[in-house]
């Protein structure tokens, strides 16, 4: 069937990624300015603002194994990475594994429902094989609990009182984006690593984490955001499954308090969600979609690639190559700069998924 996706996009009436707040034009000249003030909107609408990065940070190796992890094709450590913030300190566990055969391996950051490995959301043995280390943590355990609860881990060092005071007081998604920066901290240092192929993933409020993560975080080359809906990848205008306002009944500790204002009332906000995808320009941007995952919306992610893949031209590199219409399961549609795919069946991180990132990760 035939779908006019340039009149659904006109239909959705997002904000101009081509214009600044006061209305001038956006160019190849101001562009970097143009993507801190995006952040700046975000980040005070959405998310909060993510703290800033720490002084100091040390790194602490618990654990390493390299006999038997992969069938001996890996190595295995447990870090700890231990920084200052607000008078005080904050410590938390990261899993890492690196592939033996590869002297400066591609690197993911990956926030997990989990912390521990095997995990069914991560196929480790295919990232080893495929020449992929990896780092993970667990964003409740380790880092803070996913509730209302603003004295859990990371939460009560930012704030002493267990309160938020102020609208644009960062929620927990900007806290496991932070320390999803914390664990490049330690990778982007280790020989073993290759800096220019750094990555951030995630699943679904991890996907939302993630991309907030690589949009603040430019050591960040690449970000994989798998399922990731509302307040993720999908623009919120027009958007059918959850909405601004089921996200933050549900979950308002997630955002700023600011985010609020916006439930059934998206017009008024001055971002959609492909500002966040943007916001990663001129870096690379992987979206992942399921065909039955109605309530993340996979033709709002869509749109959202079409939309912030304009972005890149200004950098003077290629738009998402989309197709006018809606994308079927099974395809992968992949420009050098935003990768998409939708797949069949519900929401979850596949090894499908992984497997189509891989492939967009690795391309030369
Ligand atoms: C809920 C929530 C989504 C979120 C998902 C998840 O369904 O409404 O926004 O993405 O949980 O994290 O699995």
């Amino acid at each position: 069937m035939y779908f006019d996706i340039k009149n659904e996009i006109e239909a959705r009436k997002l904000p101009d990624l081509f214009k600044f707040s006061d209305g001038t034009d956006v160019n190849s000249d101001n562009v970097s300015k143009r993507r801190m003030e995006m952040l700046e909107i975000l980040q005070k609408n959405v998310y909060g603002y993510v703290p800033d990065a720490p002084d100091k940070i040390d790194f602490y190796i618990e654990k390493t194994d390299d006999t038997r992890c992969c069938a001996g094709k890996a190595i295995y450590k447990e870090i700890r990475i231990t920084f200052p913030i607000n008078d005080s300190e904050f410590s938390f566990p990261v899993k890492i594994m690196m592939p033996k055969a590869v002297k400066k391996a591609p690197f993911a950051v990956i926030a997990n429902f989990r912390g521990t490995l095997p995990d069914e959301y991560i196929p480790s043995e295919e990232l080893i094989d495929r020449g992929i280390g990896f780092g993970v943590f667990c964003y409740t355990t380790d880092i803070t609990s996913d509730d209302n609860d603003f004295f859990s881990g990371i939460s009560g060092k930012i704030y002493k009182d267990g309160i938020r005071k102020s609208g644009s007081d960062c929620g927990k998604i900007a806290m496991w984006a932070y320390c999803a920066s914390r664990v490049l901290d330690y990778a982007i240092n280790c020989e073993d690593i290759d800096r220019e192929k750094t990555a951030v993933a995630g699943h679904s409020r991890l996907g939302k984490s993630a991309l907030l993560a690589s949009a603040c975080d430019e050591r960040f080359k690449y970000v994989f955001s798998n399922n990731s809906g509302c307040a993720g990848a999908a623009v919120s205008r027009g958007k059918k499954g959850e909405t601004v306002k089921n996200i933050t009944d549900a979950f308002p500790y997630w955002f700023c308090k600011n985010y609020v204002s916006y439930a059934e009332n998206e017009e008024k906000m001055p971002c959609d969600q492909h500002f966040l995808l943007a916001a990663t320009a001129p870096r690379k941007v992987y979206v992942a979609s399921a065909a039955e995952d109605f309530w993340a919306d996979p033709l709002s992610e869509y749109i959202s690639c079409i939309e912030a893949g304009q972005f890149w031209r200004l950098y003077g590199k290629d738009a998402f190559p989309y197709i006018d219409s809606i994308p079927k399961p099974g395809d992968i549609i992949c420009g050098s700069n935003i990768g998409y795919h939708i797949r069949s069946g519900v929401h979850f991180l596949s090894r499908y998924d992984w497997n189509a990132f891989i492939d967009f990760f690795l391309k030369k």
